[in-house]
């Protein structure tokens, strides 16, 4: 098996932490390690250093490479996309990779995870992986699915079908839906959100692109400084709208380990450790007769009084405060930013 990590993705959605120059892989919240770091040593156990393939680009090149080696898997490959191009393109060229380079036949399992996810404990979470592998060895598309609480429109949604070994068929994908449809899934009972990682053995994924994705695939095609060289030229799509919403080998294996893809301020509330009165700080914190508040502070005191259901967020300069339930709206602070130049 080889890993491919995605780490190239510049989200803004934890804006002012998350910004293009320090997305949430190398954000450290709550905890001594990046996300990143998070992601590589879940897998350590499972794939040796030297089968690991992380997807960024030049500017998160150095992150990548500290951090890699400050845990202990400075043997893994760092492949630079010179533009990005979202995760269809940038796990062709994984693929051409480890077919170049690492020598994967087209049966070798080539396991694909973003770099910004929270999930374990990491034993409950080998076990999930290998059952996707198992269900990968058919030649199979494997998703993982998790069981829905609310309408999220930010993800992508798997309808499951009949059992399929460890996990089961799925009868449609279908990536980020408006809330109506969301929430019609939901009733439904037979849908699960994607979690965004993929397995496949190199020869299914490169079959899915030509029946697909073929402009992916012609490129994909070529020998891998061809594909750098082109890399530009590619269609800039998912690897969920590009392949995932339509192939007819796409199966589903069950998350049973606690997941948190943690897109918005009020899912780090919901991670982070929270004192008696449900206070989640961090940083130099002062609440008095608060509850319920996020504090996360880089440089200065945050003192709240009387707070409840806030959140709280400092950098050197932007100071974001928003009622608990209302943080995807962070999104419309970046567009104003962006729209003002
Ligand atoms: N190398 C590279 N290049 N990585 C990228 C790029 C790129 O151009 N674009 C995104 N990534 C990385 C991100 O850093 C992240 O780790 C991962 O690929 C997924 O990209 P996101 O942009 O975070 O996708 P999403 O969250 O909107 O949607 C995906 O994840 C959801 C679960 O969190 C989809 O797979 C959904 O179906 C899924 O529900
Ligand atoms: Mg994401």
């Amino acid at each position: 098996m080889k890993l491919i990590i995605l780490a190239g993705g510049g989200g803004t959605r934890l804006f002012p932490l998350s910004r293009t120059c320090l997305p949430k892989q190398f954000l450290k919240l709550g905890n001594t390690d990046s996300l990143l770091t998070q992601t590589v040593k879940r897998f350590l156990p499972l794939v040796k250093a030297a089968d690991i393939v992380v997807v960024t680009n030049q500017e998160y090149m150095h992150h990548v490479k500290t951090e890699l080696a400050a845990c202990g898997a400075g043997a893994a490959h760092i492949l630079l996309e010179p533009v990005a191009r979202n995760t269809a393109p940038a796990i062709a060229l994984a693929v051409r990779f480890c077919l170049d380079e690492l020598h994967s036949a087209s049966d070798d399992i080539l396991f694909v995870t973003p770099a910004d996810h929270i999930i374990h404990p990491a034993e409950t979470f080998a076990r999930n992986v290998r059952q996707a592998v198992e269900l990968a060895a058919l030649a199979k598309l494997v998703t993982f699915g998790i069981k829905p609480d609310k309408p999220e429109t930010g993800y992508g949604y798997i309808q499951a079908g009949a059992s399929c070994g460890p996990g089961y068929e799925v009868v449609s994908f279908r990536e980020k839906p408006d809330k109506d449809t969301a929430a019609a899934y939901l009733t439904a009972g037979n849908y699960y959100w994607n979690s965004g990682m993929f397995a496949f053995t190199a020869g299914c994924i490169m079959e899915e692109f030509s029946r697909y994705a073929p402009a992916i695939y012609q490129l994909a095609s070529a020998p891998l400084p061809a594909v750098v060289d082109k890399f530009a030229t590619m269609p800039n799509i998912s690897i969920d709208y590009a392949v995932a919403e339509k192939s007819a080998r796409v199966v589903m294996a069950p998350l049973t380990a606690y997941w948190n893809d943690i897109g918005s301020w009020d899912a780090i509330y919901d991670v982070l450790d929270k004192d008696e009165a449900g206070n989640a700080l961090n940083g130099d914190c002062l609440p008095i007769d608060c509850s319920k508040t996020l504090m996360l502070g880089r440089n200065r005191l945050i003192a709240g009084i009387g707070l409840e259901d806030v959140l709280v967020v400092e950098t050197d300069d932007v100071i974001v405060v928003a009622k608990r339930g209302e943080s995807q709206k962070v999104k419309d602070v970046v567009a104003e930013l962006k729209a003002r130049g």
